[in-house]
């Protein structure tokens, strides 16, 4: 067993934990769309908190560790500098999953008591957070198509693009469109 096996053993398994965090967050959003009390909520933003406390982790591992391998073994062929370009546009679009939207959500659901209003409902079902698990979801099965089937720059940056859009698409079809929010006035 050489160096560059474990490493790919760790960069696998960071993956895995990145993928891990990720289903977490799917059935965490999943759970913030049909939560109608505070309490409903709570555990699926506490999910959310520690998702967001280990993906960065991993994320960072599976860079670091891939970086490693592309360096002592392969140059920057074209599947890496595309997977390198996914990795940054995982990062990016998880942005509401562990920053300031999840922050806002968190104080909204832990000031809540009882029913969520209709404004703090259409909070916790605002698509974003929907988009961003199955645009990352759709990108890294592109990324991991990219890893294992090592394919020229086009047809990596075709594989990662596709794999976003259908992430987009199905974030768009699985989206009911939002209700209108009656002003504070009707909802008194
Ligand atoms: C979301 C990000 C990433 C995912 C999901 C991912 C996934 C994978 C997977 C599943 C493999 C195993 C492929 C195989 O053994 O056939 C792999 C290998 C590899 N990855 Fe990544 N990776 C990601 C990011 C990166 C980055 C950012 C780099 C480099 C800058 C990188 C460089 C490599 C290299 C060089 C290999 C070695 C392939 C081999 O020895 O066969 N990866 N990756």
């Amino acid at each position: 067993m050489t160096g560059y096996n474990v490493v790919l053993f760790l960069h696998i398994t960071s993956v895995i934990v990145m993928f891990g965090c990720l289903g977490a967050d799917w059935v965490a959003i999943g759970g913030l769309r049909s939560a109608r009390t505070a309490g409903q909520a709570e555990p699926w933003v506490r999910t959310l908190e520690v998702s967001a406390s280990i993906g960065p982790w991993a994320r960072l591992a599976v860079l670091g560790a891939g970086l490693f391998l592309a360096i002592d073994a392969w140059s920057w062929q074209g599947w890496i500098i595309v997977g390198l370009a996914g990795w940054v546009a995982y990062v990016v679009l998880g942005e509401p999953l562990t920053g300031r939207e999840l922050r806002e959500v968190g104080a909204l659901v832990r000031s809540a008591d009882g029913d969520l209003s209709p404004v703090a409902t259409a909070t916790l079902r605002h698509p974003r957070m929907w988009n961003a698990v199955l645009v990352r979801a759709g990108l890294g099965a592109g990324i991991v198509f990219c890893m294992v089937t090592k394919p020229p720059a086009p047809a990596a940056a075709v594989a990662v693009i596709l794999g976003a859009a259908a992430g987009l698409v199905a974030a768009r079809l699985t989206t009911r469109p939002a209700r209108r929010i009656p002003t504070t006035h009707q909802a008194s």
